[in-house]
């Protein structure tokens, strides 16, 4: 029997911080052995604010190394840049004639980015979905691994799949969604009503994947919380809520499990163990990428034979298109 599909990727604007590791990253490690895995670095969706030529260009790489050293084989799965295959780019093209202008003003991700540019706000930008429909799309996905932020893309995804399998024949698979429960969307630190992401400008509310011991701890105990002063899994305590969905994507402990586990405890322990639970995570995890982004040879080997798998896949798909159509 043939494995199921998995797609997901990560753009490389910016260093990747715990809510791209435990909304994204961790699980697709759970998930490897059981799917056909395709993990891409996204470097079309990066482009669509502005982006430094050298520094994107490192980050592409030094993600891949993430993907790697967090425990991802290149081996069981297909690795590979976004850019080294341009069915992306004209899949979307194709299916942008088939998405309205209102779906995609009504994604929030573009409202909320777009308030944030003002004036130079790219088409591509507005078009951003629907390039990650075509992504999705072109593999046959079954199912997408991703935080809780992109459950509106993927949706959006979904009705542009069904409207083309409507309007010509069955063509593409109609994926779903697979939001992990407890690290669905990881707060910000300083401002817990908002996601961490490292988009954001403010360093002491997200943690980088690459921080430093020292700097993970002190980032924690800074950490905005609350006056109750009960380690408790509440919505009027969503600094706390935040750091117990934390601890528990971490450790596999259930909420319940870390509200009695620190029944009594004040928020400076509970603070210094779950920073202590976070560097130990990521600890092994930076060592193999700093091992890793000095091995040129082997990351150039793991995208070249990434791309050559994702093009032949792809490339069958995005032909099928072209014939529905009319090409
Ligand atoms: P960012 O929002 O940091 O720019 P991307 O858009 O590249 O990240 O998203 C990459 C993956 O990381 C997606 O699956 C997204 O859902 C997930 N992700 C990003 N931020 C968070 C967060 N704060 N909590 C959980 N998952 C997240
Ligand atoms: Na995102």
């Amino acid at each position: 029997e043939e494995k199921k599909v998995i797609f997901s990727g990560i753009k490389p604007s910016g260093d990747l911080t715990l809510g791209n590791y435990l909304g994204a990253i961790k699980n697709w490690v759970k998930l490897q052995d059981n799917y056909d895995s395709y993990f891409c670095v996204v470097d079309l969706h990066a482009i669509t604010v502005k982006q430094e030529p050298a520094l994107l260009r490192k980050r592409t790489i030094e993600i891949l190394a993430l993907y790697i050293a967090s425990g991802i084989d290149p081996e069981k799965n297909t690795l590979f840049i976004q850019s080294h295959v341009p069915a992306h780019s004209e899949a979307a093209w194709l299916l942008n004639c088939y998405t309205y202008m209102g779906e995609l003003g009504r994604m929030t991700q573009f409202k909320d980015k777009s308030q944030k540019l003002g004036e130079s706000i790219s088409a591509g930008l507005f078009n951003y979905p629907v390039l990650m429909a075509a992504d999705i799309l072109l593999y046959n996905t079954d199912l997408v691994p991703v935080g809780k932020d992109q459950k509106q893309h993927l949706e959006l995804a979904r009705d542009i799949a069904e409207r083309f399998n409507n309007l010509y024949s069955p063509t593409f698979k109609v994926p779903e969604a697979y939001i992990p429960e407890r690290a669905a969307k990881i707060m910000d630190l300083q401002d817990p009503t908002r996601k961490m992401s490292k988009s954001e400008d403010n360093p002491n509310g997200y943690i980088l994947l690459m921080d430093t011991p020292e700097v993970i701890k002190k980032k924690i105990s800074r950490a905005v919380t609350d006056t109750v002063g009960v380690v408790r899994y509440s919505e009027e305590q969503p600094g706390i809520m935040n750091l117990i969905n934390i601890m528990s994507a971490i450790t596999g402990l259930t909420p319940e499990e870390i509200e009695r586990k620190y029944t009594g405890c004040g928020y400076a322990q509970f603070k210094s163990d779950v920073a202590d639970a976070i560097v130990n995570e990521l600890s092994p995890i930076q060592g193999k990428v700093k091992k890793l982004i000095n091995d040129k040879t082997y990351l150039e080997d793991v995208y070249k034979k990434g791309a050559e798998k994702a093009n032949y896949v792809a490339n069958k798909m995005l032909r099928k298109i072209q014939k529905k159509i009319g090409f």
